[in-house]
């Protein structure tokens, strides 16, 4: 069973399998439409992936540029999102060191990336954090608008950060960063209970494939936090 970091390497095919069976009831475009405003919007989004995320504004926005580690996965983003190639550029790009752009940005925006690296870590969360905002910070307008998407627990009954890292990442967000919370439910819904078992098992490993299968539904619970408001100087 490959790790997240190798499927993000060489198999977005799978991880399209996973994105396409979330949010089944489409919670998370609608609470985007309600935070921003995206029309006429310049927008850099980190950690990309295969654009899903940018799939849910590029088309009111005005400018794109949108950055991620792995060649693999924006290639796939570049085909999605083929009917904006005129007003979206791609680069590989780390978290840590995203290109300074020859224009600012209205927003900032990125789904499922940062939490990678406050679960890989090593050493203290704060400096992680403050890392990871020195990058949005040198690119943004003043008084910029931050939208950050992670994760609340996967098949859990109730939203809560699956790692003691996340929860006390997530609450830096909100007392260092001013950043407001909102709990989405985005649940997958698959073809079939084994379909949900093979890809919910390929992408988080054999302990999640085992309560899956266990579960016997096609359809498994997801939890998604955003926290989201305009970056303090
Ligand atoms: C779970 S995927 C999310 C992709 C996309 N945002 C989405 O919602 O489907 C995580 C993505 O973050 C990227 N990533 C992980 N660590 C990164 C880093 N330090 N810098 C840039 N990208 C990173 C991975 O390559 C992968 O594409």
């Amino acid at each position: 069973m490959p790790s997240m970091y190798d499927v993000y390497r060489g198999h977005r095919g799978e991880y399209d399998r996973l994105v396409h069976a979330e949010d089944h009831e489409r919670h998370l475009p609608e609470f985007l439409r309600s935070i921003v405003d995206w029309r006429g919007k310049t927008v850099l989004e980190g950690g990309l992936g295969t654009g899903r995320v940018t799939e849910l504004f590029i088309d009111s926005a005005r400018r794109v540029f949108g950055c991620d580690r792995e060649a693999h996965m924006l290639e796939a983003a570049r085909g999605r999102l083929a009917r904006c190639a005129d007003k979206l550029e791609l680069r590989v790009a780390d978290n840590f060191a995203l290109p300074v752009l020859a224009e600012k940005a209205d927003v900032f925006i990125e789904g499922w990336s940062w939490g990678h690296a406050v679960v890989d870590g090593p050493g203290p969360i704060e400096p992680i954090a403050d890392a990871l905002f020195t990058q949005v910070r040198k690119n943004l307008v003043p008084g910029g608008f931050v939208v950050l998407i992670e994760t609340l627990g996967t098949n859990a009954l109730s939203p809560a950060a699956p790692h003691p890292r996340l929860a006390e990442f997530y609450q830096i967000l909100q007392s260092r960063y001013g950043l407001r919370q909102a709990a989405i439910s985005t649940d997958y819904r698959f073809a079939s209970p084994a379909e949900a078992t093979e890809v919910l098992g390929f992408f988080f490993g054999k302990a999640m494939e085992e309560a899956v299968r266990a579960n016997g539904t096609a359809i498994v619970p997801e939890w998604t936090g955003v926290w989201c408001g305009p970056l303090p100087a």
